[in-house]
């Protein structure tokens, strides 16, 4: 169904992303690898971090036309493509950057792990901050890292960074890499100005590498705003390989094109060397295609499915408060993965998942994937039509307290 303008305008009477599209049968791995994952096959699956939506169809016209063409030869990142980038960022998030520090790669999880062996050696120390994408922890002991961890804190109902801890332990366990989740997956926070100015500060006195995952930097709510944090400070963007990608904010996962920001020379090309020796070589050209379409032309789409997301948030939160005593929100600043602590059911964390995936008939990813700390919470991803969300809503209501 092509987006048109109207549409933004009935949010949220009916809305193009009112659409139930079966996914099954496609290769997804949201729907159609359940029974490999041992869950109920009929579970709703609101797990891994992407949308039941069709991607815009600026996107879906551009891929038509070079599907059209037929002939898929080795292919290479253009000028315009560059430029789309950079636009991007410096219409979405204010950041301007030069086009030369753009570089291409199958992946954040591929950047994150080929930036971690351009800026370390086996043994070095990395910090993430707990609970995080468990991607983080993965690569750091694949790779023979230490692995040091400054678990965020909750506070009335809100992470935060404890930054004596992040600085000591930084210092006394001469940390080389901080990975920074920004926007932060699971949390759902939104680093403010002065949080990343302070992490900017700790990383320029200790001289610590930043890798800053900014995967879900479209996704943003309630008045808060993303700030790139290379966009501090020459001297923290010389420190930092921004992570960036059109993948979350334009559900194109599957193709498989994401994007590195290096402002340091020294650093993108340690990271060059480092893509090179794992054999990775020219990108995918229907990537290409269709990172350039969606930012060049996606963001009216954009806008509309934030108003969408923002209000499928709402109503989960109500929802929440209404119908699932025991169950409390995190209140997400960003990301449409919300955060959910269970921890108020007296329940052990086995028996929520139980609960949830054979009573409730909903599949979330468990919290404890995300480190220790997650152990009593669920993610929930709300990326998805209403109606399959009141659905997941009401089997909850149903089930949690059979
Ligand atoms: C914080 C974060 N980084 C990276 C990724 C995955 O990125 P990619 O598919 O480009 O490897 C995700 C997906 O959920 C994510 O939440």
């Amino acid at each position: 169904m092509a987006f048109e303008k109207e549409d933004t305008d009935c949010i949220p009477c009916t809305s193009i992303f009112d659409e139930m599209i079966d996914r099954t049968g496609t290769l997804a791995i949201k729907t159609d690898y359940a029974e490999r994952l041992h869950v109920p096959s009929d579970a709703i699956p609101m797990w891994v971090a992407d949308m039941d939506f069709r991607a815009p169809a600026c996107v879906n016209d551009a891929i038509a036309e070079r599907a059209r063409h037929g002939i898929y030869g080795y292919s290479d990142v253009s000028a315009q493509y560059r430029e789309s980038v950079r636009n991007w960022y410096a219409t979405r998030h204010a950041w301007n950057f030069d086009v030369c520090n753009i570089v291409t790669v199958p992946g954040v999880v591929f950047g994150i792990y080929t930036s971690i062996r351009a800026l370390t050696r086996p043994g070095d120390a990395v910090l993430i901050s707990r609970p995080v994408y468990y991607p983080f922890s993965r690569a750091i002991q694949d790779l023979d890292r230490v692995l040091v961890n400054s678990p965020l804190v909750l506070q009335n109902g809100r992470y935060e960074i404890d930054f004596d801890d992040l600085e000591s332990k930084i210092a006394t366990k001469h940390v080389k890499v901080y990975i920074l989740c920004s926007p932060h997956n699971p949390v759902g926070r939104v680093w403010s100005r002065e949080e990343l100015e302070r992490i900017a500060d700790i990383c320029i006195r200790h001289h610590v590498y930043l890798l800053s995952d900014e995967i879900h930097a479209d996704f943003v709510f309630d008045g808060h705003r993303h700030l790139p944090i290379a966009s501090l400070s020459p001297e923290i963007a010389d420190l930092t390989i921004t992570c960036t990608a059109p993948s979350k904010t334009f559900n194109l996962a599957g193709l498989q094109v994401s994007n590195l920001i290096i402002s340091n020379r020294t650093i993108a090309q340690k990271v060059r060397d480092a893509i090179k020796r794992t054999g990775y070589s020219q990108p995918n050209v229907i990537g290409l295609i269709a990172c350039q379409a969606a930012y060049e032309k996606g963001a009216p789409w954009l806008d509309a499915l934030l108003s969408y997301i923002q209000a499928n948030i709402d109503y989960t939160a109500e929802r929440v408060a209404l119908d699932l005593p025991g169950v409390r929100l995190i209140r997400p600043e960003g990301t449409y993965l919300l955060w959910l602590d269970m921890s108020g059911l007296e329940l052990s964390p086995d028996e929520v998942k139980q609960k949830l995936e054979n009573d409730c008939k909903v599949w979330f990813d468990h919290g404890s994937m995300f480190g220790p700390e997650g152990e009593n919470f669920q993610r929930m991803n709300i990326a998805c039509p209403r109606s399959l969300l009141e659905r997941a809503m009401n089997q909850m209501k149903e089930g949690l307290y059979r």
